[in-house]
């Protein structure tokens, strides 16, 4: 395993969500130090216990309940535990909630990336990772989509992403010595194969696959399809699912690739496979063994029919591919799920099912 010597103790931004906490274990499993940092706004102390199970060495993990945007604490934090890199998950990622909430989510995800820049060059840390989204492209022209295609988000939460790519391409252009990627996820998908960690979203879920892992394990009644007259091959909006176990793997990669190129560069994380609504709700059913009820609903507004990445920058820069496909995700979000009907109960029924 090579990891830059000068870059082992990172500090990991919404440390217990989805994505933070299996990129939590994939660093700790690769000799990484992780200071982890949530304020538990859409996930659990359940999911840090988890970590602490999952991710035992040979690095290390602390974590640390902190709202990232107070600076004030975000100093004191690194005055004590200082980082050589930081990945930033922490936001809110609710498309529909940041129509309703604009000013929420531009507070958190704006406010609290300056905080964090501004802590980072405080303390001397010139290494960062962020979590960008595919959402920038907006309405896509073109699939698949290349880094390069024109921005265009749409609602308040992708202008937040696009907002951060910008403030760091600045900062990186201020400061010469500041290295930082901004990975654009697809539609990140499925669980840890221990079914220990999984997507446990407060309240309804936003995403499609915990939706339609919540109806098989009977939390909720069918699964809506936003339209069936999209102009693809079933009539259903096709995405690139894309394993969250892919991801943490290629967030290290970003990580160890950092310090090869000064500034800020932009890659998307994608399979560069499309798959429509009833594609994966076939694929689920396989995995669970039932075939998953679902009536079509009126089209989502700001819903396209079709965004899938062109992967292959990730593969020339970090060297990055997934290997895992939609039958994993859903074979692994279902036993994530039947683990855990309810999710992480803040007692930690330790993924037994309680
Ligand atoms: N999951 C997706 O579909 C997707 C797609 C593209 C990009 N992203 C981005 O990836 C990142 C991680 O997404 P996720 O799916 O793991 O979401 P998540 O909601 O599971 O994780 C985000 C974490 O940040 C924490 N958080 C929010 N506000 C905070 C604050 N002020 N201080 C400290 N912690 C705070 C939340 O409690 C949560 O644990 C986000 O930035 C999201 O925008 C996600």
């Amino acid at each position: 395993m090579s990891t830059p010597s000068d870059a082992r103790t990172v500090l990991v931004t919404g440390a217990a969500g989805f994505i933070g906490s299996h990129t939590a274990v994939e660093l700790v499993t690769a000799g990484y130090d992780v200071v982890g940092v949530d304020n538990f706004a859409n996930s659990s102390p359940g999911a840090v216990e988890r970590i602490r199970r999952l991710a035992d060495g040979p690095g290390s993990f602390e974590f640390v309940e902190l709202d990232l945007r107070d600076r004030a604490a975000l100093t004191g934090l690194l005055r004590r535990r200082p980082v050589d890199a930081a990945i930033h998950f922490a936001a809110r990622k609710a498309v529909g909630e940041s129509v309703d909430a604009p000013l929420e989510y531009y507070d958190t995800n704006v406010n609290a990336t300056l905080g964090l820049v501004a802590t980072m060059l405080d303390r001397g840390v010139s290494r960062l990772v962020f979590s960008s989204s595919c959402s920038i492209y907006g309405d896509a022209r073109t699939v698949p989509l290349r880094e390069d295609a024109p921005a265009g988000p749409t609602n308040p939460y992708a202008r937040t992403k696009w907002m951060c790519e910008q403030i760091l391409a600045d900062i990186c252009h201020r400061h010469p010595s500041w290295h930082v990627t901004s990975l654009r996820y697809f539609n990140p998908a499925g669980a840890h194969p221990s079914g220990l960690l999984g997507e446990d979203p407060r309240g309804i879920p936003n995403n499609v696959l915990p939706y339609i892992a919540q109806v098989a394990v009977g939390r909720r009644a069918e699964l809506s399809i936003f339209g069936d007259d999209y102009p693809t091959p079933d009539g259903t909006g096709i995405r690139d699912y894309i394993h969250v176990v892919d991801i943490a793997e290629g967030h290290r990669l970003a990580l160890e690739r950092l310090d090869e190129a000064p500034g800020h560069r932009v890659i998307n994380l994608g399979t560069g496979r499309g798959t429509s609504v009833r594609e994966l709700l076939t694929a689920f059913s396989a995995a669970c063994g039932r075939r998953l009820p679902s009536q079509v609903v009126a089209r989502r507004p700001g819903d396209v029919a079709e965004l899938v990445a062109d992967p292959s920058l990730a593969a020339a820069l970090l060297g990055w591919k997934s290997t895992r496909d939609v039958a994993d995700m859903c074979r692994d979000a279902w036993n994530f799920q039947r683990l855990n009907p309810d999710g992480y109960d803040d007692t930690d029924s330790g993924g037994t099912g309680k």
